[in-house]
């Protein structure tokens, strides 16, 4: 799929698109009077004949296609423009349509960058492992934006980095887990720092986490041939980058769960629910994606990603029941359970977060089946101990596309992580989302705005939604991207009134 941004029609399309929703043409004031009255007679007549969405008629002797942009159900009016998007890319490129034109001129700038969302969603597919690859056929969208144009680039650019990192996330996830474990996420993390300009890596292996005392990886990576690792990536835009000079004082830092497999150790998974658990590093992969991006975008905040990587698997060194450590804050944990391995990677991630100076954390992990069965695979359960980071993911979520609910992080269940020998144990309530989330709490360092995203169900599916057939939808890499971008943009507009008034400016209304 290529894109071209053009104040007006080149002449060279095979096909036009028009959006449109119910009688009325969407975004488009370049028709000429008598395609206008064409359209409009089209339009009108829908009711008489059978009419689908993508159907071809000719306009003024073109061939148009006129695509349904009604919003479906549950979807906001911004996904409905990306799904549109997306079935009109997958129909050109089945109908070998060399160049379509999409008239978009009376867009506004969140609706276009739906619309080119949904058609790089219709782009992706994983053949990796395919014996035959099929070349997929190469559709031009040449983007009419009449005297939006520059604008449209601009967001263009933007848009094209975000998909390579939505990408990214989907390739890595969907990797099976004997070519994807620690050590090859390293390498992978390993080259995207050495091409991505300003962003730098730090990675500690089994000995140097031992050394230092990250046990939490050490009990869950020690009974896999493959070693567990953590890596720590940083990019700092909070120094300005010759045009934005003030810059953000926020440090963000995502931290994820990166199981490249989890056969749920001793307390094996049983094997009907094993094989999605290639994409247990989800929340790595996403935070590795979004950090490139938002290095490759210069934005001006100072952000870091935590990878804490690990293989759950059976051997004779694999961790026991009822084995005792000591976490990286000095709290000793009971493993309860060898299948809740994820907490205790993530309690290391989230001491690396405070060592390394965050005042906002946000740690993303496909953490419990207990938020598949809460929330299913539309919409991410998130708990947090800022009302404000809470209010932000949900505001980005939506811009995003992505959908977020609020859990609470329930003091009454607190107690039920209390075990009889050791400060803690991995389990607790049997509501298993919120005493996962609980027990993080337990390893937020203080002070520290915290948000934690249970992505189990939103991570993977293994059947149609929206813009993904099966397997890894990116879901995340976006939200994560504009929190950086929305914080950045605050802060540094934050500053501005300070200076002249002394105006406190709420998050909600900067963006
Ligand atoms: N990786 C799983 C959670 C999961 C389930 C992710 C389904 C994606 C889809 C996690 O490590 C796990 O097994 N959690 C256990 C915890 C329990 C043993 C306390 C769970 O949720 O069953
Ligand atoms: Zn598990
Ligand atoms: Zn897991």
């Amino acid at each position: 799929m290529k894109t071209n941004i053009v104040t007006t029609a080149s002449g060279k399309a095979n096909a036009y698109a028009l959006f449109f929703v119910k009688k009325s043409i969407q975004f488009s004031n370049v028709l000429s009077e008598n395609a206008e009255k064409q359209v409009e007679s089209v339009l009108n007549g829908m009711d008489e004949g059978p009419f689908e969405d993508l159907e071809f008629l000719e306009i003024d002797n073109q061939p148009t296609i006129f695509v349904n942009a009604a919003k479906e159900r549950g979807l906001s009016s911004l996904d409905h423009l990306r799904m549109a998007a997306y079935r009109l890319a997958k129909k050109a490129s089945k109908r070998k349509l060399p160049v379509v034109s999409i008239m978009l001129a009376d867009a506004a700038p969140e609706q276009f960058k739906s619309i080119l969302h949904g058609l790089y969603y219709a782009d992706y597919k994983f053949d990796a492992y395919k014996s035959k690859q099929k070349e997929a056929f190469q559709v031009t969208f040449e983007i009419v934006a009449g005297e939006q144009t520059s604008a449209f680039k601009k967001i263009a650019e933007e848009v094209a980095v975000e998909q390579k990192a939505v990408i990214l996330a989907k390739n890595l996830i969907n990797t099976c887990a004997s070519d994807l474990y620690p050590e090859e996420f390293v390498a992978n993390a390993n080259t995207i720092a050495k091409y991505t300009p300003g962003l730098s890596i730090k990675v500690r292996n089994m000995k140097q986490l031992e050394k230092e005392g990250f046990m939490g990886h050490v009990t869950v990576g020690k009974g896999s041939s493959h070693e567990p690792y953590m890596i720590t990536l940083s990019y700092d835009g909070s120094k300005g980058n010759g045009k934005n000079n003030r810059t953000s004082k926020d440090h963000l830092v995502f931290v994820g769960k990166g199981l490249t497999f989890d056969t749920g150790g001793l307390c094996l998974k049983p094997p009907k629910s094993m094989p999605e658990m290639i994409s247990d590093m989800s929340g790595a992969a996403t935070v590795l994606a979004a950090i490139q991006a938002i290095a490759t975008l210069k934005l001006p905040i100072k952000v870091s990603a935590v990878c804490c990587l690990a293989e759950n698997a059976i051997g004779n060194k694999s961790v026991l029941p009822g084995d005792i450590f000591t976490a990286k804050n000095g709290k000793t944990v009971m493993v309860d359970n060898t299948d809740a391995e994820g907490r205790l990677v993530l309690s290391d991630g989230l001491a690396e977060a405070g060592l390394i100076g965050a005042t906002h954390i946000v740690d993303l992990a496909t953490l419990t089946g207990a938020m598949v069965r809460a929330l299913g695979y539309a919409v991410a359960g998130f708990f947090s101990n800022d009302d404000d980071l809470a209010l932000k993911v949900i505001n980005c979520g939506e811009a995003c596309c992505e959908k977020f609910w609020s859990m609470p992080l329930e003091e009454e269940y607190a107690d039920a992580l209390k075990d009889h020998f050791a400060d803690l144990k991995n389990t607790g309530s049997d509501a298993g989302a919120i005493a996962a989330a609980l027990f993080l709490q337990e390893f937020v360092p203080e002070n520290t705005a915290w948000a934690h995203w249970d992505i189990a169900g939103t991570a993977f599916v293994s059947k149609t939604w929206k813009y993904t057939e099966f397997g890894a939808t990116g879901f995340g890499v976006q939200t994560l991207i504009e929190l950086a971008r929305r914080k950045s943009k605050a802060e540094v507009e934050c500053d501005e009134n300070a200076d002249t008034d002394a105006v406190q400016c709420e998050e909600y209304k900067v963006c």
